[in-house]
């Protein structure tokens, strides 16, 4: 089978590595070149992965079968939709699909229509007067978001990147003013407390399959301080739970995800591919922080390389729009992901410059290397403004996994930046007791 991959970033060389453990043939398209997909495709198209109709182009004239789309802003783009008019299947959803994602107010609004268990207050504005008034409603205990995509860098939240209702109030002027995320218009959410994770699961338009929980760090710096990021490594547990994470919080998920893609098939805009919940577990339980339409960077590489079922029969199961009888399975491990960055990543990114990279020694320590948005030029690598690579531990227990990720980080060398402390007994343990504190335990 030809299959085709959107997307030149660590999460899409995971997904490549996973299809490729079938006899399948890869394509890629992609804005960088990535090493390792080039490595494992028969070909790649170096060009904008919004540009739908040349992707499109190209994947007819390659005769692809099948196509994943990593990132978001191709589904924005509407690439599925033009695929599909090209009879290629596609396992990730349509344009109308993924403004779950791509349209934040659209996806508080189904909530509350559908009666959703899990959304928070919420309301947007164009407005900026109407907007100080809600959020002086709310005490300025708020998250202020652009409406639209801003690579999961546009949200500020109270006591985190501001401290005043007038700074939340000037933070939305300047997202209605400058049009931040595509829409002069700002979504004001009541803030909400606790510790975030990650649900997944693969969807055929009628139903979800869950994978394991996953815990992303957004922040750019130790101990959860500085911007936010992309997210800057991720771990899971080999009980498919994390360390603060009930099975009860665990099912709570799946059943709000299940409810939304049940939305989403009434107001006809029926969802196949990945679905991403990002949830925080509060006091009273998990709560939708967002949504996406995708599998997430870096939390694809935790669940990817624990999966045992074959990538190629479940991508084709949420494209045709039936995994029933498909059996999904992942191994009872736990993995720790770690990015490294370009150093001044987020700020002033030291981009164009040369790391070095001993593959060979990641693998003989175990660990395992995604690239992510590099150059390879001359067979060296080179940084980008973005994340340069990810190296995933795996392990029965998370601090083993937690410490084959380090022994693999020593093998990269160059001006880059790692968020050491992800993983580690210490941070675990405060993310523990913040759960405990919150639940009076
Ligand atoms: N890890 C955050 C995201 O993929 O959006």
């Amino acid at each position: 089978m030809k299959i085709l991959v959107v997307g030149g970033g660590a999460r899409e060389h995971a997904i490549v590595h996973a299809l490729s453990k079938d006899d399948v043939e890869i394509y890629s398209v992609m804005k960088n070149l990535n090493p390792g997909i080039k490595r494992l495709a028969s070909d790649y198209l170096l060009h904008d992965e919004t540009d739908v109709e040349k992707v499109a182009e190209y994947a007819r004239n390659k005769g692809i079968e099948l196509a994943i789309i990593g990132p978001e802003a191709p589904e924005e783009a509407g690439l599925t939709d033009e695929l599909l008019k090209h009879e290629i299947k596609v396992a990730s959803p349509t344009r109308a699909a993924a403004e779950i994602e791509t349209n934040k107010e659209f996806m508080r609004l189904l909530m509350e229509k559908h009666n959703i268990k899990g959304s928070v207050k919420s309301r947007a504005f164009s407005d900026i007067e109407l907007a100080r008034e809600y959020i002086e409603m709310l005490d300025g205990e708020v998250a202020i978001k652009p409406i639209g995509l801003t690579g999961g860098k546009g949200v500020k939240v109270a006591g985190d990147h501001f401290n005043s209702i007038e700074e939340a109030v000037e933070y939305a002027r300047e997202i209605i003013e400058k049009g931040i995320g595509g829409k002069h218009r700002v979504l004001i959410e009541e803030k909400i407390v606790g510790e975030e994770f990650t649900l997944q699961a693969f969807c055929d338009g009628k139903s979800i399959y869950p994978m394991p929980a996953v815990q992303d760090h957004k922040r750019l710096l130790p101990d959860d301080k500085g911007p936010n990021t992309g997210g800057m490594g991720s771990y899971s547990c080999s009980d498919g739970l994390l360390p603060f994470l009930t099975a009860d919080d665990y099912e709570a998920a799946p059943t709000i995800l299940q409810r939304v893609i049940d939305a989403l098939r009434m107001e006809g805009r029926e969802y196949r591919g990945v679905i991403y919940g990002q949830f925080m577990l509060t006091a009273e339980g998990p709560k939708i922080v967002e949504i996406n339409a995708r599998f997430g960077d870096p939390e694809a590489m935790n669940v990817l390389t624990t999966l045992k079922t074959s990538f190629v029969e479940i991508c084709s199961g949420m494209a045709d729009g039936d995994l029933n009888g498909i059996s999904i399975d992942f191994e009872n491990k736990s993995t720790v992901c770690k990015y490294v960055v370009p150093s001044g990543y987020g700020i002033k990114p030291a981009a164009g410059e040369k790391i070095e990279v001993d593959e060979r020694a990641i693998k003989d320590a175990g660990a395992v290397l995604f690239y992510a948005s590099v150059n390879e030029v001359n067979g060296e690598i080179y940084t980008t403004t973005s994340r340069s690579l990810a190296i995933v531990g795996i392990a029965n227990e998370l601090q083993e996994a937690e410490r084959i990720c380090e022994e693999g980080l020593k093998h990269v060398k160059g001006n880059v930046f790692i968020r050491h402390d992800i993983g580690t007994k210490e941070l675990i343990d405060k993310r523990i007791k913040h759960m405990e504190e919150l639940r009076g335990i």
